[in-house]
Protein backbone atom coordinates (compact mmCIF):
# COMPACT_ATOMS: atom_id res chain seq x y z
CA UNK A 1 0.00 0.00 0.00
CA UNK A 2 1.58 3.37 -0.82
CA UNK A 3 1.10 6.61 1.03
CA UNK A 4 -0.80 8.15 -1.16
CA UNK A 5 -3.38 5.81 -1.24
CA UNK A 6 -3.63 6.04 2.57
CA UNK A 7 -4.07 9.40 2.40
CA UNK A 8 -7.42 8.71 1.23
CA UNK A 9 -8.39 6.90 4.52
CA UNK A 10 -10.44 7.91 6.85
CA UNK A 11 -10.32 6.56 10.65
CA UNK A 12 -12.70 6.51 13.54
CA UNK A 13 -13.10 5.80 16.67
CA UNK A 14 -15.69 5.90 20.35
CA UNK A 15 -15.43 4.59 23.43
CA UNK A 16 -17.99 1.67 24.25
CA UNK A 17 -19.47 3.48 27.48
CA UNK A 18 -22.88 3.00 27.13
CA UNK A 19 -25.94 3.07 24.69
CA UNK A 20 -25.52 5.87 21.75
CA UNK A 21 -27.76 8.68 22.11
CA UNK A 22 -29.80 11.15 19.26
CA UNK A 23 -26.48 13.02 20.16
CA UNK A 24 -24.33 10.99 19.02
CA UNK A 25 -26.38 9.90 15.87
CA UNK A 26 -26.65 13.75 14.72
CA UNK A 27 -23.09 14.46 16.10
CA UNK A 28 -20.96 11.41 14.13
CA UNK A 29 -22.38 8.66 13.10
CA UNK A 30 -24.64 11.06 9.88
CA UNK A 31 -21.24 12.37 8.95
CA UNK A 32 -19.24 8.61 9.43
CA UNK A 33 -22.08 7.52 7.02
CA UNK A 34 -21.62 10.21 4.61
CA UNK A 35 -17.94 9.72 4.66
CA UNK A 36 -17.95 6.01 3.92
CA UNK A 37 -19.36 6.75 0.31
CA UNK A 38 -16.42 9.05 -0.09
CA UNK A 39 -13.62 7.56 1.64
CA UNK A 40 -11.77 4.27 2.26
CA UNK A 41 -13.13 4.16 6.17
CA UNK A 42 -12.06 2.52 9.09
CA UNK A 43 -14.28 2.58 12.00
CA UNK A 44 -13.60 1.42 15.42
CA UNK A 45 -14.51 0.50 18.68
CA UNK A 46 -11.76 2.25 21.70
CA UNK A 47 -12.38 -0.46 24.17
CA UNK A 48 -8.67 0.33 25.74
CA UNK A 49 -9.61 3.74 25.49
CA UNK A 50 -12.74 3.08 27.55
CA UNK A 51 -10.60 1.02 29.95
CA UNK A 52 -8.46 4.31 30.87
CA UNK A 53 -11.42 5.78 32.37
CA UNK A 54 -13.50 2.52 33.29
CA UNK A 55 -10.14 0.49 34.61
CA UNK A 56 -12.30 -0.29 37.99
CA UNK A 57 -15.87 -1.25 35.89
CA UNK A 58 -15.00 -3.53 33.00
CA UNK A 59 -18.45 -4.85 32.92
CA UNK A 60 -19.38 -1.27 31.10
CA UNK A 61 -16.88 -1.71 28.58
CA UNK A 62 -17.81 -5.84 28.03
CA UNK A 63 -21.44 -4.68 27.93
CA UNK A 64 -20.80 -2.01 25.77
CA UNK A 65 -18.75 -3.48 22.75
CA UNK A 66 -21.58 -5.13 20.88
CA UNK A 67 -24.27 -2.88 21.30
CA UNK A 68 -22.55 0.01 20.14
CA UNK A 69 -21.64 -1.88 16.65
CA UNK A 70 -25.14 -2.57 16.38
CA UNK A 71 -26.00 1.01 17.29
CA UNK A 72 -23.52 1.57 14.06
CA UNK A 73 -25.29 -0.72 11.68
CA UNK A 74 -29.04 0.56 13.10
CA UNK A 75 -27.57 4.10 12.23
CA UNK A 76 -26.52 2.92 8.75
CA UNK A 77 -23.21 2.36 8.84
CA UNK A 78 -21.99 0.07 5.98
CA UNK A 79 -19.97 -2.64 6.74
CA UNK A 80 -19.50 -3.21 3.24
CA UNK A 81 -18.23 0.13 2.45
CA UNK A 82 -16.43 0.38 5.93
CA UNK A 83 -14.21 -1.75 8.06
CA UNK A 84 -15.63 -2.03 11.39
CA UNK A 85 -13.35 -3.11 14.10
CA UNK A 86 -12.38 -3.40 17.45
CA UNK A 87 -9.06 -1.72 18.64
CA UNK A 88 -7.75 -4.20 21.46
CA UNK A 89 -8.04 -7.52 18.76
CA UNK A 90 -5.27 -5.50 17.21
CA UNK A 91 -2.45 -5.91 19.31
CA UNK A 92 -0.25 -4.42 16.46
CA UNK A 93 -1.69 -1.00 18.19
CA UNK A 94 -0.06 -1.65 21.70
CA UNK A 95 2.94 -2.47 20.05
CA UNK A 96 3.00 0.64 17.88
CA UNK A 97 2.10 2.76 21.31
CA UNK A 98 4.99 1.19 23.13
CA UNK A 99 7.54 1.77 20.45
CA UNK A 100 6.27 5.67 20.32
CA UNK A 101 6.65 5.85 23.93
CA UNK A 102 10.01 5.56 23.54
CA UNK A 103 10.46 8.61 21.54
CA UNK A 104 7.58 10.84 23.52
CA UNK A 105 8.47 13.67 25.89
CA UNK A 106 6.37 13.33 29.07
CA UNK A 107 5.43 16.94 28.56
CA UNK A 108 3.44 16.54 25.01
CA UNK A 109 1.19 14.02 26.89
CA UNK A 110 1.05 17.01 30.14
CA UNK A 111 0.49 19.47 28.12
CA UNK A 112 -2.05 17.97 26.20
CA UNK A 113 -5.73 19.81 27.28
CA UNK A 114 -8.13 17.09 28.40
CA UNK A 115 -5.23 15.01 30.55
CA UNK A 116 -5.90 17.80 33.18
CA UNK A 117 -9.44 18.62 32.61
CA UNK A 118 -10.77 15.08 32.85
CA UNK A 119 -8.83 14.58 35.89
CA UNK A 120 -10.31 17.62 37.34
CA UNK A 121 -13.99 16.50 36.37
CA UNK A 122 -13.97 12.99 36.85
CA UNK A 123 -12.51 13.51 40.71
CA UNK A 124 -14.18 10.92 42.19
CA UNK A 125 -11.56 8.65 39.86
CA UNK A 126 -7.85 8.18 40.11
CA UNK A 127 -7.12 9.16 36.77
CA UNK A 128 -3.49 9.59 37.69
CA UNK A 129 -2.30 6.44 35.63
CA UNK A 130 -0.07 5.94 33.59
CA UNK A 131 -2.40 4.85 30.97
CA UNK A 132 -4.20 7.32 30.85
CA UNK A 133 -1.64 10.23 30.59
CA UNK A 134 -0.89 7.86 27.62
CA UNK A 135 -4.40 7.86 26.73
CA UNK A 136 -3.07 10.78 23.29
CA UNK A 137 0.00 8.76 22.26
CA UNK A 138 -2.45 5.40 22.34
CA UNK A 139 -4.80 7.15 19.77
CA UNK A 140 -1.90 8.61 17.93
CA UNK A 141 -1.09 4.64 17.54
CA UNK A 142 -3.99 4.34 16.42
CA UNK A 143 -4.07 6.65 13.56
CA UNK A 144 -0.66 6.03 12.89
CA UNK A 145 -0.56 2.09 12.44
CA UNK A 146 -3.28 2.69 9.27
CA UNK A 147 -1.08 5.76 8.03
CA UNK A 148 -4.59 7.46 7.90
CA UNK A 149 -5.03 10.69 6.05
CA UNK A 150 -8.51 11.90 7.48
CA UNK A 151 -9.32 11.87 11.18
CA UNK A 152 -12.92 13.00 11.79
CA UNK A 153 -13.47 14.43 15.64
CA UNK A 154 -14.97 16.55 17.66
CA UNK A 155 -13.88 20.19 18.20
CA UNK A 156 -12.14 18.40 21.90
CA UNK A 157 -10.30 15.74 20.18
CA UNK A 158 -8.39 18.42 18.32
CA UNK A 159 -5.13 18.08 20.08
CA UNK A 160 -4.92 14.86 20.17
CA UNK A 161 -4.47 14.77 16.34
CA UNK A 162 -2.55 17.54 16.86
CA UNK A 163 -0.21 15.32 18.87
CA UNK A 164 -0.71 12.31 16.51
CA UNK A 165 1.38 15.30 13.99
CA UNK A 166 3.64 16.05 15.96
CA UNK A 167 4.65 12.58 17.07
CA UNK A 168 4.80 11.37 13.35
CA UNK A 169 7.51 14.35 12.40
CA UNK A 170 9.08 13.83 14.90
CA UNK A 171 9.30 9.92 13.92
CA UNK A 172 10.33 10.66 10.73
CA UNK A 173 12.60 12.95 11.59
CA UNK A 174 14.75 10.44 13.81
CA UNK A 175 14.28 7.75 11.27
CA UNK A 176 12.87 8.67 8.36
CA UNK A 177 16.01 9.22 5.85
CA UNK A 178 16.83 5.54 4.61
CA UNK A 179 20.25 5.28 3.97
CA UNK A 180 20.87 6.29 0.22
CA UNK A 181 17.76 8.15 -0.02
CA UNK A 182 18.75 10.97 -2.27
CA UNK A 183 20.45 8.89 -4.85
CA UNK A 184 17.23 6.20 -4.92
CA UNK A 185 14.70 9.54 -5.68
CA UNK A 186 16.93 10.25 -8.09
CA UNK A 187 16.83 7.36 -9.72
CA UNK A 188 13.05 7.06 -9.11
CA UNK A 189 12.86 10.10 -10.91
CA UNK A 190 13.81 9.20 -13.91
CA UNK A 191 11.52 6.24 -14.11
CA UNK A 192 9.27 9.41 -14.84
CA UNK A 193 9.87 9.54 -18.21
CA UNK A 194 11.21 12.38 -19.64
CA UNK A 195 8.67 14.80 -19.41
CA UNK A 196 6.96 14.31 -15.98
CA UNK A 197 10.74 14.35 -14.80
CA UNK A 198 11.39 17.84 -16.02
CA UNK A 199 7.88 18.71 -14.47
CA UNK A 200 8.66 16.67 -11.16
CA UNK A 201 12.15 19.05 -10.79
CA UNK A 202 10.15 22.11 -11.96
CA UNK A 203 7.31 21.68 -9.52
CA UNK A 204 10.06 20.69 -6.61
CA UNK A 205 11.94 23.41 -6.87
CA UNK A 206 9.51 25.84 -6.93
CA UNK A 207 8.71 24.68 -3.59
CA UNK A 208 11.50 24.06 -1.95
CA UNK A 209 13.24 27.77 -3.10
CA UNK A 210 9.87 29.30 -2.95
CA UNK A 211 7.37 28.13 -1.30
CA UNK A 212 4.66 27.44 -3.54
CA UNK A 213 2.40 25.09 -2.52
CA UNK A 214 0.17 24.69 -5.72
CA UNK A 215 3.20 23.25 -7.19
CA UNK A 216 3.47 21.01 -4.20
CA UNK A 217 0.00 20.13 -4.62
CA UNK A 218 0.89 19.67 -8.84
CA UNK A 219 3.26 17.81 -8.27
CA UNK A 220 1.42 15.37 -5.80
CA UNK A 221 -1.38 15.11 -8.24
CA UNK A 222 0.94 14.20 -11.21
CA UNK A 223 2.88 11.05 -9.17
CA UNK A 224 -0.88 9.90 -7.64
CA UNK A 225 -1.73 9.93 -11.25
CA UNK A 226 1.50 7.49 -12.26
CA UNK A 227 0.64 3.95 -12.91
CA UNK A 228 3.83 2.51 -13.72
CA UNK A 229 6.17 3.27 -11.27
CA UNK A 230 6.27 0.95 -7.67
CA UNK A 231 4.63 1.74 -4.42
CA UNK A 232 7.92 2.28 -2.61
CA UNK A 233 8.78 4.85 -5.37
CA UNK A 234 5.74 6.85 -5.83
CA UNK A 235 6.20 7.19 -1.49
CA UNK A 236 9.96 8.33 -2.08
CA UNK A 237 8.89 10.83 -4.45
CA UNK A 238 6.60 11.86 -2.71
CA UNK A 239 8.81 12.59 0.16
CA UNK A 240 11.73 13.75 -1.47
CA UNK A 241 9.38 16.44 -2.39
CA UNK A 242 9.11 18.57 0.68
CA UNK A 243 12.82 18.04 0.99
CA UNK A 244 12.73 15.35 3.96
CA UNK A 245 13.47 11.91 3.58
CA UNK A 246 10.57 8.98 3.09
CA UNK A 247 7.54 9.52 5.34
CA UNK A 248 7.35 6.29 7.05
CA UNK A 249 4.67 7.65 9.19
CA UNK A 250 2.31 10.64 7.32
CA UNK A 251 0.62 13.01 9.90
CA UNK A 252 -3.13 13.01 9.70
CA UNK A 253 -5.13 16.08 8.67
CA UNK A 254 -7.97 16.61 11.46
CA UNK A 255 -11.35 16.41 9.85
CA UNK A 256 -13.40 18.78 12.13
CA UNK A 257 -16.90 17.24 12.41
CA UNK A 258 -18.67 20.58 12.73
CA UNK A 259 -22.32 20.27 14.46
CA UNK A 260 -24.32 22.69 16.77
CA UNK A 261 -24.58 21.03 20.46
CA UNK A 262 -27.32 18.50 20.21
CA UNK A 263 -30.21 19.45 22.74
CA UNK A 264 -31.01 16.58 25.49
CA UNK A 265 -34.44 16.45 27.03
CA UNK A 266 -34.05 19.25 29.51
CA UNK A 267 -32.44 21.18 27.10
CA UNK A 268 -29.32 21.12 27.63
CA UNK A 269 -26.64 19.54 25.93
CA UNK A 270 -27.61 15.87 25.26
CA UNK A 271 -25.11 13.45 27.38
CA UNK A 272 -24.68 10.14 29.48
CA UNK A 273 -23.65 12.17 32.25
CA UNK A 274 -26.78 14.74 32.35
CA UNK A 275 -29.56 11.87 31.90
CA UNK A 276 -31.32 13.69 29.44
CA UNK A 277 -30.98 11.47 25.92
CA UNK A 278 -33.40 9.24 23.76
CA UNK A 279 -31.30 6.39 22.99
CA UNK A 280 -30.81 5.48 19.18
CA UNK A 281 -32.37 2.21 19.88
CA UNK A 282 -34.87 3.11 22.55
CA UNK A 283 -38.38 1.98 22.99
CA UNK A 284 -40.84 4.04 21.62
CA UNK A 285 -43.24 3.45 24.26
CA UNK A 286 -40.65 4.83 26.31
CA UNK A 287 -39.25 7.65 24.10
CA UNK A 288 -43.13 8.81 23.67
CA UNK A 289 -43.34 8.84 27.40
CA UNK A 290 -40.10 10.63 27.97
CA UNK A 291 -41.28 13.29 25.41
CA UNK A 292 -44.56 13.66 27.37
CA UNK A 293 -43.12 14.80 30.54
CA UNK A 294 -40.34 16.74 29.13
CA UNK A 295 -40.63 20.45 31.20
CA UNK A 296 -41.77 23.65 28.97
CA UNK A 297 -41.65 27.47 29.66
CA UNK A 298 -42.54 27.20 33.09
CA UNK A 299 -44.62 30.34 32.14
CA UNK A 300 -46.66 28.15 31.01
CA UNK A 301 -48.36 26.28 34.00
CA UNK A 302 -51.92 26.56 32.51
CA UNK A 303 -53.33 25.92 29.36
CA UNK A 304 -54.06 29.03 28.96
CA UNK A 305 -51.22 30.69 29.76
CA UNK A 306 -48.89 32.09 26.83
CA UNK A 307 -45.36 30.76 26.56
CA UNK A 308 -42.45 31.92 24.69
CA UNK A 309 -40.45 28.82 22.27
CA UNK A 310 -37.20 30.05 22.94
CA UNK A 311 -37.28 29.46 26.81
CA UNK A 312 -38.65 26.14 25.84
CA UNK A 313 -36.57 22.97 25.58
CA UNK A 314 -39.53 21.40 23.07
CA UNK A 315 -39.21 23.86 20.86
CA UNK A 316 -35.23 23.25 20.77
CA UNK A 317 -35.86 19.70 19.27
CA UNK A 318 -38.57 21.52 16.77
CA UNK A 319 -35.85 23.44 15.44
CA UNK A 320 -33.88 20.41 14.61
CA UNK A 321 -36.76 17.75 14.04
CA UNK A 322 -39.52 19.99 11.91
CA UNK A 323 -40.34 21.71 8.68
CA UNK A 324 -40.84 25.33 8.49
CA UNK A 325 -44.62 25.44 8.98
CA UNK A 326 -44.81 23.18 11.75
CA UNK A 327 -42.34 25.56 13.66
CA UNK A 328 -44.36 28.72 12.76
CA UNK A 329 -47.58 26.36 14.13
CA UNK A 330 -45.52 26.14 17.17
CA UNK A 331 -44.14 29.68 17.56
CA UNK A 332 -47.65 31.02 16.89
CA UNK A 333 -49.66 28.71 19.25
CA UNK A 334 -47.22 29.12 21.90
CA UNK A 335 -46.69 32.77 22.35
CA UNK A 336 -51.08 33.27 22.00
CA UNK A 337 -51.98 29.85 23.93
CA UNK A 338 -53.88 28.73 20.91
CA UNK A 339 -52.31 25.25 21.23
CA UNK A 340 -51.24 23.30 24.25
CA UNK A 341 -48.16 21.85 24.90
CA UNK A 342 -49.17 18.41 24.00
CA UNK A 343 -50.21 19.43 20.96
CA UNK A 344 -46.67 20.81 20.48
CA UNK A 345 -45.35 17.72 21.59
CA UNK A 346 -47.08 15.61 18.94
CA UNK A 347 -45.63 16.13 15.36
CA UNK A 348 -42.30 16.29 17.64
CA UNK A 349 -42.80 12.64 18.69
CA UNK A 350 -43.74 11.54 15.47
CA UNK A 351 -41.12 12.84 13.34
CA UNK A 352 -38.18 11.42 16.36
CA UNK A 353 -40.39 8.15 15.47
CA UNK A 354 -40.09 8.34 12.07
CA UNK A 355 -36.41 8.83 11.65
CA UNK A 356 -35.97 5.86 14.39
CA UNK A 357 -38.14 3.80 12.59
CA UNK A 358 -35.66 2.43 9.74
CA UNK A 359 -32.62 2.41 12.25
CA UNK A 360 -34.76 -0.14 14.42
CA UNK A 361 -35.63 -1.85 11.42
CA UNK A 362 -32.05 -2.55 10.76
CA UNK A 363 -30.74 -3.26 14.06
CA UNK A 364 -33.52 -6.43 14.34
CA UNK A 365 -31.50 -8.64 11.85
CA UNK A 366 -28.25 -8.00 13.60
CA UNK A 367 -30.23 -8.07 17.66
CA UNK A 368 -31.84 -10.93 16.95
CA UNK A 369 -28.62 -12.77 14.95
CA UNK A 370 -25.33 -12.05 17.39
CA UNK A 371 -23.28 -14.09 15.40
CA UNK A 372 -24.20 -11.74 12.09
CA UNK A 373 -22.13 -8.81 14.47
CA UNK A 374 -19.28 -11.03 15.40
CA UNK A 375 -18.46 -12.24 11.54
CA UNK A 376 -18.47 -8.78 10.48
CA UNK A 377 -16.28 -7.12 13.34
CA UNK A 378 -14.12 -10.30 12.71
CA UNK A 379 -13.92 -9.68 9.12
CA UNK A 380 -13.30 -6.21 9.82
CA UNK A 381 -10.29 -6.58 11.96
CA UNK A 382 -8.83 -9.24 9.98
CA UNK A 383 -8.54 -6.33 7.59
CA UNK A 384 -7.44 -3.90 9.88
CA UNK A 385 -4.72 -6.49 11.34
CA UNK A 386 -2.88 -6.73 7.49
CA UNK A 387 -2.86 -2.89 7.54
CA UNK A 388 -1.57 -3.18 11.25
CA UNK A 389 1.09 -5.47 10.64
CA UNK A 390 2.68 -3.96 7.72
CA UNK A 391 3.28 -0.95 9.21
CA UNK A 392 4.42 -2.24 11.94
CA UNK A 393 7.23 -3.96 9.93
CA UNK A 394 8.21 -1.05 8.71
CA UNK A 395 8.32 0.58 12.33
CA UNK A 396 10.57 -2.16 13.64
CA UNK A 397 12.68 -1.86 10.72
CA UNK A 398 12.93 2.02 11.02
CA UNK A 399 13.67 1.78 15.14
CA UNK A 400 16.63 -1.13 14.34
CA UNK A 401 14.33 -4.11 15.82
CA UNK A 402 14.20 -6.17 12.81
CA UNK A 403 16.46 -8.72 14.17
CA UNK A 404 14.02 -12.13 14.11
N1 LIG B 1 -10.56 9.55 22.01
C1 LIG B 1 -11.66 9.40 21.08
C2 LIG B 1 -12.95 9.87 21.78
O1 LIG B 1 -13.04 9.84 22.98
C3 LIG B 1 -11.81 7.97 20.62
C4 LIG B 1 -10.64 7.53 19.82
C5 LIG B 1 -9.67 6.65 20.20
C6 LIG B 1 -10.30 7.96 18.50
N2 LIG B 1 -8.76 6.48 19.19
C7 LIG B 1 -9.12 7.29 18.15
C8 LIG B 1 -10.88 8.86 17.60
C9 LIG B 1 -8.47 7.49 16.91
C10 LIG B 1 -10.25 9.08 16.37
C11 LIG B 1 -9.07 8.39 16.03
O2 LIG B 1 -13.88 10.23 21.09
FE1 LIG C 1 -42.89 24.63 24.71
FE2 LIG C 1 -44.53 24.02 22.75
FE3 LIG C 1 -45.45 24.35 25.23
FE4 LIG C 1 -44.59 26.46 23.86
S1 LIG C 1 -46.33 25.16 23.36
S2 LIG C 1 -44.10 25.97 25.98
S3 LIG C 1 -42.92 25.57 22.69
S4 LIG C 1 -44.07 22.77 24.52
Amino acid sequence: MSLLEAQNRVLSGMRPTGPLHLGHYHGVLKNWIKLQHEYECMFFVADWHALTTHYDDPKIVENNVWEMVIDWLAAGVNPGSACLFIQSRIPEHAELHLLLSMITPLAWLERVPSFKDQQARLHEKDLSTYGFLGYPLLQSADILIYKAGHVPVGSDQVPHVELTREIARRFNHIYGKDSGFVEMAEIAIKKLGRKNAKMYRELRRDFLEKGVQESLEKAQAMLQGQANISNGDRDRLFGYLDGGGRPILPEPQVQLTQTAVFPGIDGAKMSKSAGNCIGLREDPVSIEKKIKTMTTDSARARRNDVGNPNKCPVFKLHVLYSKDDVKQWVKEGCISAGIGCIDCKKPLTESILTEQKPMLERARQYEENPDLVRSIVAEGCEKARVIAKSTLEDVRQAMGLNYR
